[in-house]
C-alpha cells in the first residue's frame, strides 16, 4: 500500500514495538498519529516524525474517541491502526499474601484487550469514510498485538494471557464483519522482543531469555515487529488471522 500521504495511528507509539512503528510508517511517508498514556513522550516522540503526540487512556471510551477525533482533525481518517499500547502483571491465582488482586486482574484486561477493542471500533468507524485504494475495495487494516503468552501462558500471567487470548479470539470476527467496508484486521503475536517491557529485568535474565528461543537464539527488535507490521499492510491477503513472531519459542509452564 502507497503510504504516502496517508494517516497511520499507532497507540503505545511512545515506546518499544510501538515506537519502531511508528517510525518505520513514517519513514514510508505516513503522517503518524502517536496515542499514548504517556503524552509527553508521544508528544516527543512525534515530533521527531513530524507527526502529532497525543495523550490518550485506550482503555477510556471518552479518552479514546477524543484522541481518535484530535488525530482526523490533524492528520485526516486513518488508512492504518496499530494497538501496541500494553501492560504486563505477573502474580498468581493463589500467592504468599492470598489470592489473585481482583482489580489488578481487571486492569490488565480493560488496557489489552478492552483498549484494543475501543481502539478498534473507533478507528474502524473513521476508516470506512475513506475512499478504496485498490482494485479489491481496500479501505484500510487494523492491527492489533497480542502475544505468544495468548497460547503458552505461563505460571503467574493468568490475566495477561486472559487479555492477548482475547485479543487473538477478536481477530476473526473483526475481520468477518469489517469486510464488507473493504477494512482487513489482523494480529501479531509477538514472542521475546527487546523493549522497555521486558528491559526491567536484568540482563543476565534478557540474555538467559534469548538463548531460549531456538531461532535465532536471542530476543526480537522492536524493528522486527515493524517489519512485519509494513508487510501486512502491504499484502492484502492477510486478514483475519494472527501471525506469531517469535523464533520458534514455546514458552514453559515456569
Ligand atoms: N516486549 C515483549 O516481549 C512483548 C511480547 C509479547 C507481546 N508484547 C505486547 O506488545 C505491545 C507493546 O509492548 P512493548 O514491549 O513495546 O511495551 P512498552 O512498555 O515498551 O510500550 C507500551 C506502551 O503502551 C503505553 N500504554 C500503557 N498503557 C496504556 C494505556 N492505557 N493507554 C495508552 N497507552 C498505554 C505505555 O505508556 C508504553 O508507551 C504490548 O501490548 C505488549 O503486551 C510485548
Amino acid at each position: 500500500m502507497n503510504l504516502n500521504n496517508e494517516t497511520a495511528l499507532v497507540t503505545g507509539a511512545a515506546s518499544g514495538m510501538g515506537a519502531a512503528t511508528a517510525e518505520a510508517l513514517a519513514a514510508r511517508g505516513a503522517r503518524v498519529a502517536i496515542l499514548d498514556l504517556n503524552e509527553a513522550a508521544a508528544k516527543a516522540a512525534a515530533g521527531k516524525l513530524g507527526g502529532v503526540g497525543i495523550g490518550c487512556d485506550v482503555s477510556n471510551a471518552d479518552s479514546a474517541a477524543a484522541a481518535l477525533d484530535e488525530a482526523v482533525e490533524a492528520l485526516g481518517a486513518p488508512r492504518v491502526v496499530v494497538s501496541c499500547a500494553g501492560i504486563a502483571l505477573a502474580s498468581r491465582i493463589v500467592g504468599r499474601e492470598g489470592p489473585h488482586d481482583l482489580a489488578a486482574y481487571q486492569q490488565v484486561i480493560n488496557v489489552n484487550l478492552i483498549g484494543t477493542f475501543n481502539i478498534l471500533r473507533l478507528a474502524a468507524a473513521r476508516m470506512m469514510d475513506q475512499e478504496t485504494v485498490s482494485k479489491s475495495g481496500s479501505r484500510g487494516v487494523i492491527i492489533n498485538t497480542a502475544s505468544v503468552a495468548a497460547y503458552e501462558g505461563q505460571v503467574g500471567q493468568a490475566a495477561y494471557s486472559s487479555s492477548k487470548g482475547g485479543v487473538v479470539a477478536l481477530t476473526l470476527p473483526a475481520a468477518r464483519e469489517l469486510a464488507q467496508f473493504g477494512i482487513r484486521v489482523m494480529t501479531i503475536a509477538p514472542g521475546l522482543i527487546r523493549t522497555p517491557m521486558l528491559g526491567g529485568l536484568p540482563e543476565e535474565v534478557q540474555e538467559s531469555l534469548g538463548s531460549q528461543v531456538p531461532f535465532p537464539k536471542r530476543l526480537g527488535q522492536p524493528e522486527e515487529f515493524a517489519s512485519l507490521v509494513e508487510h501486512i499492510v502491504d499484502n492484502e491477503m492477510l486478514n483475519g488471522d494472527v501471525i506469531r513472531l517469535d523464533g520458534a519459542i514455546r514458552m514453559q509452564p515456569r
